[in-house]
């Protein structure tokens, strides 16, 4: 955007030699050195019950680089009300306080804190440095700077009108009484960030269940907060159980919102818990959530190839397929298959997959034995299905690491799961099309799943170009034209889709800040 006020934050190369690549590679060695010890924290008291649990590295499973603890469902009662009081002292803290804390916060994330975010994602979550930076750098500071600037643009509208000495009218964005339950996932270290500390910057109390499989970063983004001077008990840290966080949260009177990243089943699960607790409410809780995708490439004839090969291989294994706007399934006309299909080939084989302390390494391993299991159980399905036929990849190994090799297939079922279920993981699935065939292909984009979360266009042909727009309207969230399906800046692609991807209450858009108000209109009369 050309007159922006707000600049997405740089991303670092990590080049050889460079300075932030040796910061990098100290703070890697620091990292794996140590398991460190990961409390549950309840406003200023740190807690450890049950037995401690480790978190391993996924791409070397022997090494744990944490020990953290499930609260019981007494502590996380106790969370719930030590965040519900706080609300009501933390919504009084006048906003330039609140504010300065959230730039302060930028500056640690940006600074000193910068590589040990990108340390405990690389290691926790095996993403390669350049997956890290954007994520547990680049995003998650633009989430902060970005929705500080989002509040002070709704503040400007204030007030309303005004009648010099007759009447006043005006806002007030209070934060919702009760608390927020946040839920986040592994496979963004921002996401954790944006989805505890959004709530938070806009005068919430916050309960904060962390993903297992991300437990260090999101302890050092709760750290970063604390040294930014956030008061303690406005956002509680609280690792647990999902069945046992879910039931205690939906069972109290206090619920205010749930802002969740995660499964179909599990959203589900969450808005019927809420349905059946209605009546013990005293409000409507919020509840926001990303809920995953089966997101496409649709190629029509007229594509440039060279960038439907670089941006599909991009799309759909970086970070090993599990953004949840990877790509998964494409549509390829055959008279550009063979041309597509050769050209991806070519590009998978020269992909490293390893330990991603080696920045050569492209991809490292899935996060755990779950999502291993899962994702090698489709491989292996679609080795057994005679209308799938494995392209490239389709070995994988957990001796030492959760490590599935980038895997394509092509089908000739435009319904197979392959096609149809999200795998979150590194398999893309091409289903070649007759070109005569393009607008029933074009249908099958959103007629063969319920998710609509991200996808892209590649076509030169402009007239296509807009039949596609209409025809696709509500198949993805975020859509792209001749660009891959990955990537969303936030502040530019606002991120989140509809259907059953999700609430698309847009992270990193002007309108999300507002979802965690409840707005008062106050008319005064003189
Ligand atoms: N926002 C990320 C992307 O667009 C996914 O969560 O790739």
């Amino acid at each position: 955007l050309k007159d922006h006020p707000v600049a997405n934050e740089p991303v670092l190369e990590y080049r050889a030699g460079s300075a932030e690549r040796a910061a990098l590679a100290a703070e890697l060695q620091a990292t794996a050195a140590v398991c460190e010890d990961v409390p549950l924290v309840i406003g200023d008291e740190c807690v450890r019950e049950g037995a401690p649990r480790l978190q391993p590295v996924p791409h070397h499973h022997a090494t744990k680089i944490a020990k953290y603890y499930y609260a019981s469902e007494k502590t996380i009662q106790r969370a719930i009300c030590v965040a519900t009081e706080a609300q009501v002292r933390w919504d009084r803290t006048p906003l330039p306080e609140r504010v300065a804390i959230w730039e302060r916060a930028v500056g640690l994330m940006a600074g000193e804190w910068r590589q040990k975010l990108n340390a405990a994602t690389m290691l926790g979550q095996s993403k390669t440095a350049v997956q890290a930076e954007i994520d547990s750098a680049a995003e998650l500071i633009d989430f902060f700077r970005f929705n500080v600037f989002f509040l002070k643009e709704n503040a400007k509208y204030q007030p309303i009108s005004e009648n010099a000495q007759v009447t006043r009218n005006s806002m007030r964005f209070r934060g919702i009484d009760g608390f927020i339950a946040a839920i986040s996932p592994f496979n963004f270290t921002a996401i954790g960030g944006n989805l505890a500390y959004t709530p938070a910057l806009m005068g919430n109390g916050v309960v904060w269940k962390p993903s297992d499989t991300a437990v260090l970063s999101n302890w050092r983004i709760f750290n970063i907060m604390r040294e930014a001077g956030l008061p303690p008990g406005v956002v509680n840290f609280v690792p647990a159980d999902g069945p046992t966080f879910g039931r205690a949260i939906t069972a109290s009177p206090h619920l205010a919102g749930v802002n969740f990243t995660g499964s179909v089943p599990t959203f589900n699960w969450i808005w019927g818990a809420v349905a059946k607790n209605l009546d013990k409410y005293r409000n409507y809780p919020r509840l926001i959530g990303e809920c995953g995708g089966k997101n496409y490439h649709f190629i029509h004839p007229t594509a440039d190839v060279q960038s439907v090969i670089k941006g599909s291989i991009r799309s759909a294994f970086e970070y090993c397929g599990q953004k949840c706007s990877a790509l998964s399934r494409m549509y390829v006309p055959k008279s550009l298959y063979e041309e597509i299909k050769a050209g991806l080939l070519s590009e998978r084989d020269k992909l490293k997959v390893g330990d991603v302390s080696d920045f050569k390494t492209f991809m490292g391993a899935v996060i755990d034995d779950k999502a291993y299991d899962r994702i090698t159980g489709y491989i292996k399905n679609a080795k057994k299905n005679p209308k799938n036929k494995i392209l490239g990849g389709g070995e994988f190994d957990n001796s030492k690491g959760y490590f599935v090799q980038p895997t394509i297939i092509e089908t000739t079922d435009p319904h197979d799961k392959l096609m149809t279920e999200e795998i979150f993981g590194p398999v893309l699935t091409i289903y070649p099309y007759e070109d005569a065939d393009v607008l029933n292909a074009l249908a099958l984009v959103g007629s063969s799943t319920r998710f609509a979360l991200t996808g892209a266009v590649f076509a030169r042909d402009q007239d296509f170009l807009k039949l596609a727009l209409e025809e696709l309207k509500y198949t993805a969230g975020n859509f792209y034209i001749n660009d891959k399906s990955t990537g969303s800046v936030v502040g530019q692609q606002p991120f989140g889709g509809g259907r059953m991807s999700g609430t698309n209450d847009k992270a990193g858009g002007p309108s999300y800040v507002l979802r965690w108000t409840s707005p008062q209109a106050i008319k005064e009369t003189f």
